[in-house]
């Protein structure tokens, strides 16, 4: 069979597919546009696609043939499900494999706000270092304070359980209890309102839908202490940019780590004023060995799918019930 890639991806995962299937691989290095995805989608039974790439009815409807569409990302926001499913077309992401990765820079994140390492790497290449100093630098500590995790699910775990060590108070959001947490970091299950008011740290880690669309807005920023930072690992819009860049300069809160943007890939300048955000261009689960684990598991994913069968990482196995 055929597929389209919309982006070259690690080797093993190209090199998976190749083994059973033709593939055609975008051969630019860049977004493709909504033209372009139909216009290489064509007489293809299967797209791999990216969370850049917006799917939407328009691209799943123009190929009669598709039959599988593999997602090279955890999140899928990016595709309409609703569409795929009514045709009966499998979808699947690539979760697990990069929980460790995107839980290890919420905490890259949350340690460089706190003690001010991009602006202290900053101020010391400036020169401006002249000699230890009583006053200088002052960041936060981390040990023993109160952290705040929203959406404890595979990588909000993760980062929870990963504050071990530090001695934290660990305040969690969640719909559902997180046992886990709970018995191994004493972890409580606390209202929205209570996590931003009590936590030191909140890290966001859910997905972007219709209700966590700017979940943490100006009136949430408020109530957060004075002192609090803010880290974004999960999808921009969940964060209203606008409110953010008036809590910074307000001084509501005291910092901010962002891997993810509400227009991506466009940034709100206003965020590039300020020393106390460190930001990333979306690159929490970019390193070597995640980005391949992803790969392989999106080619696995779709040479099973196009077989007939149920991906592993299917996201709408309704399809398959009879
Ligand atoms: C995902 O897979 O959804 C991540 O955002 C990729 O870094």
């Amino acid at each position: 069979m055929k597929i389209f890639v919309t982006r070259k991806i690690p080797e093993p995962g190209l090199n998976f597919l190749r083994k059973y299937h033709k593939i055609e691989v975008n051969p630019h290095d860049r977004v493709l546009s909504k033209d372009e995805i139909i216009q290489g989608l064509k007489g293809k039974d299967g797209l791999l696609c990216l969370l850049t790439d917006i799917i939407d009815a328009e691209i799943i409807e123009s190929e009669p043939k598709l039959k599988m569409i593999a997602n090279y990302a955890v999140g899928y926001n990016n595709i309409d499900i609703i569409t795929a499913t009514k045709h009966k077309i499998p979808i699947s992401n690539t979760p697990d494999v990069l929980t460790d990765a995107t839980a290890e820079m919420a905490w890259a994140l949350l340690f460089s706000v706190a003690r001010r390492v991009v602006e202290a790497d900053r101020f010391t290449r400036q020169g401006k270092f002249k000699g230890w100093a009583p006053m200088l630098m002052h960041g936060q500590d981390i040990t023993g304070k109160t952290l705040g995790v929203v959406g404890v699910g595979r990588i909000g775990s993760a980062f929870a359980l990963k504050s071990k060590g530090l001695k934290m108070n660990i305040l969690y959001y969640d719909q559902v209890k997180n046992n886990e947490i709970e018995r191994k970091l004493s972890a409580k299950k606390v209202k929205l309102d209570i996590l931003l008011k009590e936590s030191d740290f909140i890290s966001l880690h859910i997905p972007l839908l219709p209700s966590t669309h700017h979940l943490i807005d100006e009136k949430q920023l408020k109530i957060m202490k004075k002192t609090a930072i803010l880290i974004n690992t999960s999808r921009g819009p969940i964060i209203n940019e606008t409110a953010l860049v008036k809590a910074l300069k307000n001084k509501w809160i005291f910092g901010a780590g962002l891997d993810v943007y509400e227009h991506e890939p466009e940034i709100n300048k206003e965020l590039f004023k300020f020393n106390n955000i460190v930001l990333q261009p979306h690159s929490a689960s970019a390193t070597t060995e995640t980005r391949t684990k992803m790969a392989i598991m999106a080619a696995e994913n779709m040479i099973v799918g196009l077989k007939g069968e149920i991906p592993p990482n299917c996201i709408n196995t309704d399809i398959f019930k009879s």
